[in-house]
């Protein structure tokens, strides 16, 4: 008996302890959970600015500094029928085809070989910039890329930095491709709208 009215009173202490917490909590002013802003507020009083940004994306799969790794395969996946791959990448991007000219981004994200009849990729990758103002600032690129295609136009749904509330699309051509080794060099144009 005696036992157990000390179980009984330990948690009855606890469930205090617990409430007092509770009402400590209680006592923070909550956030509203949403509410209208003036858009002045966050600078949107601006006009829109549409820049067009043109660099050369490198998908190095072959060699000691490959910069697009296969990550994942699916069972019935073979060379000669990829369905189902899935590659992570962190591209160099440079301002002309030569990769030792200079650098303004890398692009970092996945590619998936997502058609069964083509060579046509889902895209889902982030321009990581690190020119001038752009430094620091990302676009995100999430697209279908048929990359026999010459020219892929791939959606831009989004950025950070200087790219805050950015829309916009990406054009997509190849500049090289290596057969032998899959390496490829591609040209980007980006029309991009921002504040
Ligand atoms: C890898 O990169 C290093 C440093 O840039 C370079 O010296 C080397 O030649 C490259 N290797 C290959 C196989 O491209
Ligand atoms: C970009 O920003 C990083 C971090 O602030 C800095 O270390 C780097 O030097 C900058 N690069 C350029 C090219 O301005």
């Amino acid at each position: 008996m005696a036992e157990l009215l000390h179980k009984l009173s330990a948690s009855a202490a606890f469930l205090l302890t617990v409430l007092s917490l509770t009402s400590s909590f209680a006592t923070v002013e909550p956030k509203p959970f949403s509410r209208y802003i003036s858009p002045l507020s966050m600078g949107l009083n601006k006009p829109e600015k549409l820049s067009h940004l043109h660099f050369y994306f490198h998908d190095i799969v072959a060699g000691k500094n490959a910069t697009a790794v296969r990550v994942a395969k699916a069972p019935t996946t073979s060379d000669s029928s990829p369905f189902g791959a899935v590659v992570a990448i962190d591209d160099p991007l440079t301002v002309s085809p030569d990769i030792g000219s200079k650098l303004v981004g890398r692009a970092q994200g996945i590619y998936a070989l997502t058609s069964q009849t083509e060579a046509s990729l889902l895209m889902a990758y982030n321009f990581a910039f690190m020119e001038g103002k752009y430094n620091g600032s990302t676009l995100t690129v999430m697209g279908r890329n048929p990359v026999f295609s010459a020219v892929r136009e791939m959606p831009l749904v989004g950025g950070s930095g200087v790219f805050r509330f950015a829309r916009g699309y990406v054009e997509a051509r190849t500049h090289t491709f290596d057969l032998k080794t899959g390496n490829a060099v591609v040209e980007y144009n980006v029309y991009v709208l921002h504040y």
